[in-house]
């Protein structure tokens, strides 16, 4: 669990971030939900701590990671596992190469052999066992983004980050791409934070979705009730969205069942 206590950032005069306080949950995916420009890239560069916050703490497991020193912090983040916006793969290595890469900065006492044979079991659990010896220029959007999840769990990562994990995909290979994380995340209990504005990703994976607006968090819960919340400003994100309008069109008809069938399928097909 990742504990967000009371978080300020600004850039000079544009503060960013103005006391979020949140919990990311161990096991679940917890979805970073809000409109551009709301602060989610820079929460989350905080809390991987790219960024230093101006005011605030954040605890992974109950060890405070703001101003720990260095040794702690190279800890936590040796745990941490990071899918980048647009995947941000290593042009110049194979997929096989880009997965092990990690594996060699981080975990030095692995043999040859078994990092041979973690990529291997990796590049399986992302489908993609015959493609290691391909380059990234040679494989799909959705291919890389799966060369990007084995590469950020490689590391049996206990945290995993991920930025927009679907811009650029289409519909149907969003979905997968979540499946995916979700079932990763599941499977070995990571506590997994995502950030979106994809409302196909909330009914589909959100166990946990913290909604940020001009740098607050406004509200949080679950898949289940964000389309019944109170918050306007939530109402307003989630409704200008057709998709949404559609599945709440499921809901009333259908009840939670249709809405769990919807979540089965492309949204994007209604
Ligand atoms: N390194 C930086 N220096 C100065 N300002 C920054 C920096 N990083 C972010 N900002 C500002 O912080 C604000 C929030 O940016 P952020 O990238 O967190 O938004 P976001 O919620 O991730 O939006 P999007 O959905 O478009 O990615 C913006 O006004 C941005 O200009
Ligand atoms: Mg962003």
């Amino acid at each position: 669990m990742i504990e967000i206590s009371n978080l300020e950032k600004s850039f000079g005069s544009n503060q960013v971030l103005k006391g979020v306080s949140c919990t990311l949950e161990t096991g679940k995916c917890n979805l970073l939900l809000g409109g551009s420009g709301t602060g989610k890239s820079v929460l989350l560069s905080c809390i991987v701590g790219l960024q230093k916050p101006d005011i605030g703490s954040i605890t992974f497991d109950g060890t405070v990671y703001t101003n720990a020193k260095v040794g702690i912090r190279q800890e936590i983040r040796r745990k941490i596992g990071m899918l980048f916006q647009g995947s941000a793969l290593f042009d110049s290595m194979t997929v096989a190469q880009n997965v092990d890469f990690p594996l060699q900065m981080l975990t030095p006492d692995m043999s040859a052999e078994e990092r041979r044979d973690r990529v291997e079991f990796c590049l399986k659990r992302v489908g993609l066992e015959n493609a290691g010896n391909k380059m990234p220029s040679d494989i799909s959007g959705g291919m890389k983004k799966r060369v990007g999840i084995a590469r950020a769990i490689a590391p049996n990562c206990t945290y995993l980050f991920c930025d927009e994990p679907n811009s650029g995909l289409d519909p149907a290979t969003s979905i997968k791409i979540d499946e995916l994380i979700y079932e990763i995340t599941h499977e070995y209990n990571i506590t997994t934070a995502i950030i979106t504005h994809d409302m196909n990703s909330v009914v589909g994976i959100g166990d946990h979705i913290i909604f940020l607006h001009q740098g607050k968090k406004l509200w949080d819960g679950t898949k289940e009730e964000i389309l019944n919340a109170e918050v306007p400003e939530l109402r307003e994100f989630i409704f200008s969205s057709s998709l949404v309008r559609a599945a709440k069109r499921v809901e009333e008809e259908d009840g939670p069942q249709g809405l769990e069938q919807l979540a089965q399928e492309p949204l994007s097909e209604l």
